[in-house]
């Protein structure tokens, strides 16, 4: 049942070239140039004239709603909110009719997430879930929604649910700036084109595995990790942080890199290890300003880079390549080293890794 694999978590993670493609199959039309979704379709209009899209989700669904919020507003010009479902449901929100409200949950269960659907759709906006298993409570309760088609994910850090969450919303963010005419057909080819080489850009990601096991093992007895990241991959940086507290419970904090200087600069010293995601796109200069900084502060620095990369190279005790690929795109292939390093340092500090402690595969308890 684990096809092989020691732990559902590395079967999942390997999963994820298949579990992505089985994402778009079907959706995804290149050669059309058309993005084919029945929910979206069919509430189209209401859906693209969303003068706000809500964003609810908790844990790593959170995480994927922060990278769609990027998506979205890059490429749809949508403005957008992201919100913990615990935090929403309380502070009698301002929802209005106008609004969409995108609930993203891999079980479909979390009751979090339920009550915050419900309280929008009270209030009259329209709800759209975004979940993995089939008839869920959430797929229930939303007016329309698109499945991940990830399979079932067993462990419970959630890897491959994760990766097709974005895929679903990158593929809504695009076919709604198709529909409102906020990127060029042009760009609108060239995402879908990208897309449909991620699945390949991962496969080569996990072939850094081996190079990963390693830095695992130099690092498996650090009692605290810093991740940064910015613009996409400032959510990729909570992610890698929270898969490392969940299964190998070493303290660890995901911050956007910029932040580093309001306090947490304070933390550096030889004794910790600083994962930066610093690929060439998006602000990659002042991802290498900060690197320095760290470095100067006498940080471990393991830096996730792009192929060829030679710059941070020079100054990070550690570098992981991954392909490049366009800038939106980037959180799906920067996020495999990081599922990886998570996933070798508690196996080799002996942890539960599909089961850990303290933790249940779908929250129903709020
Ligand atoms: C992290 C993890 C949790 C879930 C969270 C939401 O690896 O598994 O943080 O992401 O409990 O669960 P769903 O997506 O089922 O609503």
């Amino acid at each position: 049942e684990k096809g092989g694999y020691e732990h559902f978590m590395l079967k999942e993670i390997h999963e994820q070239p298949t579990a992505i493609k089985d994402t778009y199959r079907g959706r995804m039309l290149p050669d059309e140039g058309i993005i084919r979704m029945a929910g979206v379709d069919d509430n189209l209009e209401r859906i693209a004239n969303a003068k706000r899209i809500l964003i609810v989700a908790c844990g790593t669904s959170w995480h994927a709603g922060l990278v769609a919020e990027y998506i979205f507003e890059e490429l749809a010009r949508i403005p957008v909110e992201v919100e913990y479902a615990s935090e929403f449901r309380y502070r009698n929100p301002i929802i209005s009719e106008k609004d969409v409200i995108i609930a993203i949950s891999q079980s479909g269960e979390t009751a979090d997430t339920m009550a915050a659907i419900k309280l929008a759709k009270e209030k009259g906006a329209f709800a759209f879930g975004v979940c993995n298993v089939v008839g869920s409570s959430i797929s229930r309760e939303t007016h329309a929604g698109a499945y991940t088609h990830a399979g079932p994910e067993i462990g419970v850090a959630s890897t491959k649910a994760f990766t097709t969450q974005i895929t679903v919303l990158t593929l809504l963010a695009l076919k709604l700036a198709k529909q409102n005419g906020t990127i060029s057909h042009t760009e609108f080819m060239t995402y879908l084109q990208e897309m449909e080489r991620i699945p390949s850009k991962i496969e080569s990601a996990l072939e850094g595995d081996e190079h990963i096991k390693m830095i695992a093992d130099i690092y498996k007895d650090a009692r605290n990790c810093l991740y940064l990241g910015r613009g996409y991959n400032f959510p990729v940086a909570l992610e890698g942080a929270l898969k490392l507290k969940e299964i190998s419970y070493i303290h660890a904090e995901g911050y956007p890199a910029a932040e580093m200087k309001h306090g947490p600069i304070a933390l550096i010293d030889e004794e910790m290890p600083v994962v930066v995601i610093a690929t060439k796109k998006g602000h990659y200069e002042k991802v290498v300003s900060n690197i320095q900084e760290i470095k100067s502060r006498k940080g471990k620095i393991i830096a996730i880079v792009t192929e060829g990369d030679t710059e941070v190279r020079e100054l990070a005790d550690h570098v992981i390549e991954v392909p490049e690929t366009l800038e939106p795109l980037t959180p799906l292939v920067t996020t495999i080293p990081l599922q990886l390093l998570s996933y070798h340092i508690a196996v080799m500090l002996g942890k539960n890794v599909d089961q850990p402690r303290n933790l249940a595969k779908s929250v129903t308890v709020e």
